[in-house]
């Protein structure tokens, strides 16, 4: 196992940190600094009361303005998982993973306590979606971190909202409740893959937002993923053809060329949002 100021620098590349001034490298940034999703899970169950520790860990995470406008939903029931894996299918792994969290935006719970309080909500603009979304993100994400720190493994799944209608049904969502993303839980097979992330030079800004090079950037960093781990298959190969040196940028590029959830807005809109 590389050490941490190694592993940050098998993920940044060159211009990864070295030191953090006084402070030590500790076993959550080792954690931290080395983690990937897992898709390969064990058969082992994983325990009711551990993943309702988990929730309130990520739930102890920040919320905006301490409003607290994120919700987890855990599918325990088995004809609504089995729902849920078939609407996802072209995801093989989802059916494997013992636990199945939705991570939701909750709007609504904001709206009816101004209507409780007999307030008016006077921004019911599109900095309510956002806010909702927001905090449900970080909730994911600390979710995340507190079941890797138990030795789990997990997958966030945002192809959850390609069928974000049907969804929200199975689920019971009401107005102003939406689904950002579901998370696959359990025991890991093997250990996530550590995979390489852009520079920090150009994702880390001092005072000015700056992309002087960015190009280069990308491109050394296309190369330096190759060397270490090559795509083992390319998009879209019949509309593209194979590339030759075949990158995260021609990847991500390739991936975003197809439309995705073009009906999100339409849906948001549908859940009570005004998006102005
Ligand atoms: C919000 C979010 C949604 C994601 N949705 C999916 C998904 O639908 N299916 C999937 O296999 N992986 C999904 N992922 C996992 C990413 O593909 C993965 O995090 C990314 O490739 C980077 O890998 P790493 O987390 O191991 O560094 C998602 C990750 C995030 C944060």
């Amino acid at each position: 196992m590389p050490d941490f100021w190694t592993t940050l620098k098998n993920r940044f590349g060159a211009g990864a940190p070295v030191s953090a001034g006084r402070v030590e490298p500790n076993e959550a940034w080792v954690r931290m600094a080395s983690r990937g999703v897992v898709r390969r899970f064990t058969d082992e169950a994983v325990p009711a009361d551990l993943v309702d520790t988990l929730c309130a860990l990520s739930l102890s995470s920040p919320t905006k303005s301490d409003l607290q406008q994120r919700d987890i939903l855990i599918v325990e029931d088995q004809a609504k998982r089995a729902r849920i894996n078939e609407l996802l299918s072209d995801q093989e792994w989802i059916p494997t993973a013992p636990v199945f969290v939705v991570f939701l935006g909750n709007n609504r719970r904001h709206r009816q306590v101004h209507e409780w309080r007999g307030k008016p909500f006077a921004n019911d603009h599109l900095d309510a979606f956002f806010n909702a979304t927001v905090d449900a993100a970080i909730a994911l994400s600390a979710f995340c971190t507190a079941a890797e720190a138990a030795g789990l493994g997990c997958c966030p799944v945002s192809v959850l909202r390609d069928h974000a209608a049907e969804v929200s049904e199975l689920l019971g969502l009401p107005d102003h409740v939406f689904p950002i993303a579901g998370l696959g839980v359990g025991w890991p097979r093997q250990p996530g893959w550590t995979s390489l992330r852009l520079p920090l030079t150009h994702t880390v800004h001092r005072d000015t937002f700056k992309e002087d090079g960015l190009r280069e950037a990308v491109d050394a960093y296309d190369a330096r993923r190759h060397g270490v781990a090559p795509y083992r298959s390319q998009r879209d190969v019949e509309q593209w053809g194979e590339h030759p040196a075949y990158g995260w940028s021609e990847d991500k590029a390739r991936q975003y060329a197809v439309p995705q959830r073009t009906d999100w807005g339409a849906f948001v809109k549908r859940k009570g949002f005004k998006l102005q």
